[in-house]
Formats: structure tokens, sequence, C-alpha cells
């Protein structure tokens, strides 16, 4: 046609499928529910947004693993998902079998399997693994998800973490800033920011002010932090302070609001915390156990930030901004005793070997977190590859080890030593496509409250199907 467009005459038109009445709408500007686009998943699959989402997604896994088969040599294996409980990690899904009272674990994470392919030889794994783990759905985590899993043998701390920043920059030409990405110990993250995962992209720092509390020098797990935030935000309303009273409550910390300081603290630790933080800013203190306090005003943060930034007193820069948390504890306080921080696979901090049995909560570790935006993005460690050590972790987390003989016995087969990371490729995505929740990078994910909205699953099993696995639910 003379403007450009061709026109089709038609001679012969066959009809291939009807469309039955649909659901929804193909229109940008009336997007239906979430539940309602779960629902119909294969419809709302046909927006552009998905269908860009799910391009990047599989260039994205393309790329990575150009990178590691073609420039690193890397070996892709399988491994089962069908396995055994791992004790000490996230809680797992059982698998019923035909055999009585005998069950499955979905797999959380190829840890396992990893390590033993190391004492096989196979000396640089990666796979892209499914894992599945029975904990609450957030937007950030969902029952099943997928990693980027990683593991070799005879490298280091660097060296895990010199290949993940080359893998990364390589798989997102031009987006990250340049190498090496940002360091930052537990510590540091805890102290400064509140959380493990802080979002670097805006200045809003805690500030330790322990010292000017007389219980610092007696309790060493003490401590005083404050949260300065500009005064320009003229008072936090009733509604913030209830969320913050709610914070509160949770961690068991004392919090006092910036007008309430001198009354309640005194008018001589205020001022002193007003020469330090500057009188242009209000302040939130925290008193209590220190760890407790960090993780409250991390929280309180979180939400001033919501704030400020609604009233543009804040400035988040658009930038990806990748960072690097180090110097973990190996362990930490769980209801029954020792927890790991990681797994129990990771290997202490050989500076503080020393400190296993005196004082194993001061143990660091040699594990490694990368923290994209504010989000948790991978995580691993140097492993434990003598059996010795590692018996003596596990007895340390209260872990029978003859739970895990094979895997102590492929330890005892003279395991070199290895490393290795996995990195959540739901979340990487998530954030790349600044979308608000992983299940917008998923084709067809689990709905907020942990089940499949296409069919509904999980669901009951008839009585045959009860007797087949041999068991019986208490539900009726
Ligand atoms: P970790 O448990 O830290 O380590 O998991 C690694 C990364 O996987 C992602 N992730 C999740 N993504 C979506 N939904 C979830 N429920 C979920 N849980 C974790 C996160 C996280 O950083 N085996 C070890 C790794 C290792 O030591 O090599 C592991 O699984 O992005």
């Amino acid at each position: 046609m003379a403007t450009g467009e061709i026109e089709i005459i038609i001679n012969k038109l066959e009809i291939l499928n009807e469309v039955s009445k649909l659901p929804f709408n193909l229109r940008k500007y009336q997007k239906p529910k979430e539940q309602l686009r779960l629902q119909h998943r294969y419809i709302d699959l046909r927006f552009p947004e998905m269908q860009n989402v799910l391009r990047q997604r599989s260039k994205m896994v393309h790329n990575m693993r150009k990178f590691l088969v073609e420039e690193h040599s890397f070996v892709e294996v399988e491994t089962p998902t069908l396995f055994c409980r791992t004790p000490g990690g996230a809680r797992e899904f059982v698998v019923p079998t035909h055999h009585s009272g005998l069950f499955y674990s979905l797999v959380q994470s190829p840890q396992q399997f990893k390590q033993m392919l190391m004492a096989g030889g196979i000396d640089r794994y990666f796979q892209i693994a499914r894992c599945y783990r029975d904990e609450a759905t957030r937007p950030d985590r969902q029952p099943e998800f997928t990693q980027l899993d990683i593991e070799l043998s005879f490298t280091s701390l660097n060296g895990i973490i010199n290949l993940i920043e080359l893998l990364l920059i390589k798989t997102f030409d031009g987006k990250l800033p340049k190498l090496p990405f940002k360091r930052i110990t537990y510590m540091e993250a805890l102290e400064s920011y509140g959380t493990d995962k802080p979002n670097l992209r805006y200045d809003l720092k805690l500030k330790n002010v322990s010292s000017l509390f007389s219980q610092s020098s007696t309790d060493t797990n003490f401590g005083a932090f404050v949260l300065p935030y500009t005064s320009k935000l003229v008072k936090l309303t009733a509604k913030y302070k209830e969320k913050i009273n709610e914070i509160r409550k949770k961690y068991n910390v004392r919090v006092v609001l910036n007008e309430n300081i001198s009354k309640e603290i005194g008018h001589e630790i205020n001022e002193e915390i007003k020469s330090i933080i500057g009188e242009e800013n209000d302040i939130i203190l925290s008193v209590g156990d220190k760890k407790n306090v960090c993780l409250c005003l991390g929280e309180i943060r979180n939400v001033l930030t919501a704030v400020l930034e609604l009233k543009s007193l804040i400035k988040i820069n658009d930038d990806l901004e990748p960072f690097w948390i180090v110097d973990f504890p190996l362990f930490e306080m769980g209801e029954d005793g020792l927890q790991p921080c990681h797994h129990p696979f990771t290997a202490p901090h050989p500076d503080d070997l020393h400190l296993l049995n005196t004082d194993p909560l001061k143990v660091r570790s040699l594990a490694y977190d990368i923290v994209l935006n504010g989000h948790e993005i991978g995580g691993g460690s140097v492993r434990i590859h003598n059996a010795e050590l590692q018996e003596r972790i596990l007895k340390m987390l209260n872990i029978d080890s003859s739970k895990l003989s094979h895997f102590m016995n492929a330890l005892k087969s003279g395991c070199p030593p290895h490393a290795g990371i996995a990195l959540g490729i739901d979340r990487l995505m998530a954030v790349l496509c600044t979308a608000e929740s992983i299940r917008d990078v998923i084709a067809f994910p689990k709905s907020h409250d942990g089940k499949d909205p296409l069919s509904g699953a999980p669901n009951k099993i008839s009585s045959d199907d009860q007797k087949y696995y041999h068991i019986k639910s208490t539900e009726t």
C-alpha cells in the first residue's frame, strides 16, 4: 500500500483453534489482580512484560552456561532431587513412597552432591539446580526455586569471589560497576545498616553510641545505636510510630524516639549524641542486646526510607550496587543450641580455630554472600574437607553424623579442598527487572500462600492413593 503497510488478500481461511471467553483482556491499563493472572498464567504470559522477562531469563542462563563451559571448562552435572533429609538446614518437603513408612526428602540444594562430586574428581561443577524448601513464601522466596550452583576444587574464598564477579560482568555486560565489587564484613553490615543484606544505594547509617552508656564496659553483648534521619521529616505519624513499636517488640529492645531521649535516657547523653550526630538530624535510639538493637534499627531504617523516599528527602540511585559480605560468624545461637549461620559444611576461619572450644560464637567462617540492591542474590563458602573437623563441627551442632555417613566417607576418601557458591537465579532476575516479587520472573510460580494457583495443589489424595503410600491424613 502507499503507506508502506501490507494489505493481505485472503483466498482461503482455515481456523486452527477458537478462543472461548477469556478470563481477562490483555490490556496494559487494566491488569487483573495477581491471583487471577496466576490462575490463568498461560494467558498472562502473553503480556509483553512476561514475554520479555522470560526471554531475558533464558538469555541470562545461556550466557552463564557459555561463560562457565566455554571459558572456564566447567562441567554441568545433574544431581538427584529425591534424597534423604539434610540436617541443619531449611525445612524440607518429604515424598512418600509405596514402601511402607519410607520417605524421600526433596533436596533444599545440591550441597552434599556437589561436595561428593569434588571427591569424585569433577573439579569444576555447575548446575542450574531446582531446590525445594518448605518455608513461608515471601516476595523473594518460593518453595521451589532455581540456583546457579557452582563448586570447585583447589580454590579459595578469593578464587570464588573473582570467578563470580567475572561471571556477572560477562553475563550483564555494561550494567554492573567496575571490578572488584565492594566487600564489607558481616559486623560492619550489622552495625552500619542493621542487616546482612543492606541496600547501599542510599546513605542512611546507624551509629554506635554504646560507649556513652556505662553498661558497655561490663556487658559485651550490650549495644546502644542510633539511626539519624533528616529533621525535615517533620514528625513521624502515629501509623509509623505503631510500626516502629511492632518492630521493637519483635526484637525485645528499648527504642526511644528523638523527642523522648532527654526525658527517658538523660539530657547529658542526648547532648552527647547530638554532638556526634549533628543538630540538623533527628534520631531514633535503641538500647539492649547488641545484635537485636542493630536488627531492630535495620528494620526501622527500611520503614524510614519508605517515608523519606515518599517525601523526596532521600535519594536512592538507580545503579546496580553488588557487594560481598564476608567474615560471617560460623554459628549463631538458636533455641536448641548452636546453629550454623550458613550450613554445617562451612569451614571455620583458620585464624579463629583456637576459639572453637572456648568461644564458638566468636568464630568467623569462610562464608560469603553477594548482595544486590538489598537482596541476597547468592551465598557460599569454603568447605570443611577434613573429616575429623567436620565430625567436630557436626557434634557442636548436635547433628548425628551417622545420618551423613555417605558424606563423611566421601571426605575420608581423599577429598580435595573445595569451595562453592549458589546464585539465586529468580532473585537475580527480579532485581535486574526491578520486579516487585520473584513471582514476576517465574513462568509458573506458587502464589503468596505457597500454593499452585493453576491446579490448587497441594491437594488431598484419594483413599486408594493413601493406601498405596501407606499414609493416613488426620484431616477429614
Ligand atoms: P543459600 O541457602 O544461601 O545457599 O541459597 C543460595 C541462594 O539461593 C537463593 N534462595 C532462594 N531463592 C528463592 N526462594 C528461596 N526460598 C530461596 N532460598 C535461597 C538466594 C540465596 O542467596 N547450598 C548453599 C550454597 C553453597 O554453600 O554453595 C545454599 O543453598 O539468592
